[in-house]
């Protein structure tokens, strides 16, 4: 037994558990909090959903263990809370439920959902609700149930509401990230211009706009100038290379690319196929590169943006690069996990960019390349990680 604390519900508490105790069963059967239903217990059919620190994710596959101070929201702790009182006289009125087993996880999604994308539209909800089953297959209902609520947040001029917190990500070198570093990667945002008309039909790529991105920071260094690196994040091919589980589906035209990216997750394989824009301002050692995608299996889409900053260090001989991440995952691999787990894999996602970044300025075949993102290894990395400092503290 391990002894960990937690705010649940907006009351705190300390306690021990067994680590194989996943949270789900640890809030009905420890705390009576029965609100939480457990269907699948794979992390499929969304019948689990809570809210850990504001976003929503499966009780059935996060532990308390791992969790040691975070804010736990169950459906009983949204009783008096106006946006989800106001789903779910929506849900009554447009009969968004039958026998309610899916209900709870529902409702806790659909307040996400109007939270972040006031006068959101089906095709929106659609793709937001992917992760939450209805057995009785009542999806209609809710889905007009959530349309409506999303409309009148609107109507009433509500602001969308981050509720998945963006994160400045602990770098992978140096020193803690700066708020003018901060400043800086929004300087190079506004002095990238928006991509020119397309060279060809097949670049008609135009990226849609982030709304409520998660965003994250990272920073590293690389062993080459400046002037190489940026010719290399101006090169699709040698940009592609350094992702792991990513390959060109077809030659770019050297502005646009499309490509899939495999990543694993134990023993799901998500493959994201889609399209990225790279841009480029020279003149301040800036560029993004906009991407979106879908995972055609689990209907899960991606969007995300990056922006990089490029500094000379050691009088030019190397180069700091700094990235800021902004990205967007709608449908069910989007609960898969705690936010702070995704922020982590997100960051060793960058760890191993950069590491095969570094290999190709030193004319080395990139070390991280062979296999793809395994994200079930990483997470068993993630946690132990947290294991290991969870246990340095007793
Ligand atoms: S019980 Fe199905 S996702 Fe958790
Ligand atoms: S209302 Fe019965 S499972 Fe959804």
């Amino acid at each position: 037994m391990k002894p960990i604390r937690l705010a649940i519900n907006g009351r705190s508490i300390e306690t021990s558990v067994e680590p194989r105790q996943h949270l789900a069963d640890f809030v009905r059967e420890e705390l009576l909090l029965t609100g939480t239903h457990l269907g699948c217990e794979h992390g499929v059919c969304g019948a689990c959903t809570v809210l850990i620190d504001g976003a929503p994710a499966r009780a059935c596959i996060a532990f308390p263990v791992a969790l040691d101070g975070a804010s736990i929201t169950t459906v009983e702790g949204l009783a008096d809370d106006p946006v989800a009182a106001r789903l779910r006289e929506a849900f009554m009125e447009e009969h968004g439920l039958q026998c309610g087993f899916c209900t709870p996880g529902m409702l806790i999604m659909a307040r996400d959902i109007v939270l972040r994308l006031p006068g959101a539209d089906d095709a929106t909800i659609r793709h937001e609700l992917a992760g939450n089953l209805c057995r009785c297959t009542g999806y209609i209902g809710i889905i007009r149930a959530i349309r409506t609520v999303a409309a009148e947040r609107a109507a009433a001029g509500e602001e969308a509401v981050a509720t998945r917190c963006s994160a400045v990500a602990p770098p992978l070198h140096i020193s803690p990230l700066t708020l003018p570093v901060a400043n800086l990667l929004a300087a190079a945002r506004e002095n990238i211009a928006e991509p020119a008309s397309p060279p060809t039909a097949a670049a008609a790529f135009m990226p849609e706009p982030l709304r409520n991105p998660v965003e994250m920071v990272q920073e590293f260094e690389v062993p080459a100038g400046r002037p190489d690196v940026l010719s290399l994040f101006q090169d699709p091919a040698r940009v592609i290379a350094c992702l792991p589980g990513a390959r060109l589906v077809e030659p770019s035209d050297g502005r646009t690319l499309n490509a899939e990216m495999v990543v694993k997750l134990g023993p799901i394989q998500a493959a994201f196929g889609g399209r990225a824009v790279i841009s480029a301002d020279p003149a301040h050692w800036t560029g993004t590169i906009d991407g979106q995608g879908v995972d055609r299996r689990s209907a899960t889409r991606v969007q995300a943006r990056l922006v990089y900053v490029l500094d000379e260090v050691e009088g030019g001989a190397a180069t700091r690069v700094r990235v800021n991440v902004a990205y967007v995952l709608q449908g069910p691999l989007a609960q898969m996990s705690r936010g702070a787990l995704a922020r982590d894999l997100a960051a060793r996602l960058t760890g191993a960019f950069a590491a095969n970044l570094a290999a190709g300025l030193r004319g080395e075949a990139a070390p991280l390349q062979a296999a793809p993102l395994n994200a079930g290894a990483l997470m068993f990395a993630v946690v132990a990680d947290w294991l290991k400092r969870l246990f340095r503290k007793r």
